[in-house]
C-alpha cells in the first residue's frame, strides 16, 4: 500500500476503503506517558520549535493505538509566534498574549507569514514523511476565527466579547484583520503541504459562537480564503469546529473536501446539513473514553451505524482527547472500529 492509497486519503476521498479509519484530535499529548516524559522540562511552544522533538512526539500515538493517520505536532498560535506576536502558552490555560489586537494600528503587528519564519516545521514536515511511510501526515492551522478570537481577547474566552465588539462594531477593521490571518494561515498549510503533509486541518474551534448568518457575513470569506488558496495542491482539506450543528450547512458552503462534526449532531443528520460532496470526521463524544469498555463500543457502534449511509467516514472524536483518558481506551477503539468495519 502507498500512502496515495492509505484508507485515511481514500475515505477523505469519497472513495470505498478497506476499513474505516481512525485518528484522534490531540492524539499527541497528555494522555501518553511517553509523551509526558520527552516534554518534561520544556515549554510548550519551544518544544513545537525542535523538529526531532515534533517527530517524536508525532510518532508516538502512530505507534502505540496504530492510528491511520499522524497529526504534526504543533500549536494554531505557532504562526503567530512565528511573525512575532508576544504570546506563551500557559499550562493549564492556553494561549495567552501580551497585548491584544484591538485597533487598527494593532493589525500592524501581524505581517504576512514567509517559510523562512518556520524553517522547524519545514524540516519536522520532512523528517516526518520518511519515516511514516504508507501512514499520512495531516498538517493544520487555526482558522481566521478562532486565532483572532485568541488575538483580540488575548487569552482564552467563554464569550468571546471583545471579539465579538470588533465584529459587530468595526466590520471594516474586523475584515481586514481575518483577511490578514487568513494570508498568515494559507501561509502555513503551504509549508506544510509543500513538505509533505498530505492533508490538512482548519480547525476553527470555537466558531460555534456564532449564528448562521453572522458567520457567511463576517467569517464564512476568510475561511474560504483559506481553503481556496490550498485548493490546487490537491491535498484533502478538513474543516472542523466545536458546536456547529446550526453551521454545518455554512461549513459546507466554505469549500472543505471534508467536515468534522462534533458529538452533538448524528453523522446522517449532518450529512444532511452538510450537503452532497463532502466526506465527514467524526464524532464519538471524547468523554465517552472514561466508560467501561463495552459502553464505549456501544457508543462507537451508534457512530459507525449514523456513518453507514456516507460516501466518505473517517473515524474521530468530537473533540480532542481528554489529558485524562486511558490511553489503552484508545488504542482499543481504533481496533474495535478497524475490526468491526473490514470488508
Ligand atoms: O495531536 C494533535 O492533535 C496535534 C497537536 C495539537 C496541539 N494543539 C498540541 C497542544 C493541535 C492540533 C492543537 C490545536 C489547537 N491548539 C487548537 C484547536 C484544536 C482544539 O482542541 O480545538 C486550539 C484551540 C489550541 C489552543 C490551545 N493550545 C489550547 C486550548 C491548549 C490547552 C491548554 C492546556 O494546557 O489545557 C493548548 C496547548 C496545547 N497544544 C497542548 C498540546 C499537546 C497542551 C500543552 C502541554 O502538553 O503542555
Amino acid at each position: 500500500m502507498t500512502v496515495t492509497d492509505s484508507p485515511f486519503l481514500r475515505a477523505c476521498r469519497r472513495e470505498p476503503v478497506p476499513h474505516t479509519p481512525v485518528w484522534f484530535m490531540r492524539q499527541a499529548g497528555r494522555s501518553l506517558p511517553e509523551y509526558r516524559k520527552v516534554r518534561e522540562g520544556i515549554a510548550m511552544l519551544d518544544s513545537c520549535m525542535r523538529p526531532d522533538l515534533v517527530t517524536e512526539i508525532t510518532l508516538q500515538p502512530v505507534r502505540r493505538h496504530g492510528v491511520d493517520a499522524a497529526i504534526l505536532f504543533s500549536d494554531i498560535v505557532v504562526p503567530l509566534k512565528a511573525v512575532g506576536v508576544e504570546l506563551d502558552i500557559k499550562p493549564g490555560v492556553g494561549p495567552v498574549v501580551d497585548q491584544p489586537i484591538r485597533s487598527r494600528a494593532d493589525l500592524n503587528r501581524l505581517r504576512p507569514l514567509e517559510p523562512d519564519d518556520v524553517p522547524y516545521v519545514t524540516e519536522a514536515v520532512g523528517m516526518l514523511t520518511a519515516e511514516l511511510g504508507a501512514t499520512p501526515l495531516i498538517g493544520f492551522a487555526g482558522a481566521p476565527f478562532t486565532l483572532a478570537s485568541y488575538l483580540v481577547e488575548g487569552g482564552p474566552s467563554r464569550h468571546h466579547e471583545h471579539t465579538k465588539a470588533m465584529m459587530y462594531g468595526d466590520p471594516e477593521l474586523w475584515a481586514e484583520l481575518l483577511d490578514r490571518l487568513a494570508d498568515i494561515t494559507a501561509a502555513f498549510l503551504t509549508v506544510q503541504i509543500e513538505a509533505g503533509a498530505r492533508a490538512v486541518q482548519l480547525f476553527d474551534s470555537w466558531v460555534g459562537a456564532l449564528s448562521p448568518a453572522d458567520y457567511r457575513r463576517a467569517v464564512l470569506p476568510a475561511s474560504a480564503k483559506v481553503l481556496a488558496a490550498v485548493a490546487h495542491h490537491g491535498v484533502p482539506r478538513i474543516h472542523f469546529g466545536v458546536g456547529t450543528g446550526e453551521l454545518l450547512g455554512a461549513l459546507g458552503e466554505a469549500g472543505a473536501d471534508v467536515v468534522g462534526v462534533d458529538w452533538r449532531v448524528p453523522l446522517d443528520e449532518a450529512a444532511r446539513r452538510v450537503g452532497p460532496g463532502r466526506a465527514l470526521q467524526g464524532n464519538l463524544d471524547p468523554a465517552v473514553l472514561f466508560a467501561p469498555r463495552r459502553a464505549v463500543e456501544e457508543q462507537a457502534n451508534r457512530v459507525l451505524q449514523a456513518a453507514a449511509g456516507l460516501e466518505g467516514h473517517v473515524f474521530n472524536l468530537g473533540h480532542g482527547v481528554l489529558p485524562d483518558t486511558d490511553p489503552d481506551a484508545l488504542t482499543r477503539l481504533v481496533a474495535y472500529v478497524h475490526e468491526r468495519t473490514a470488508r
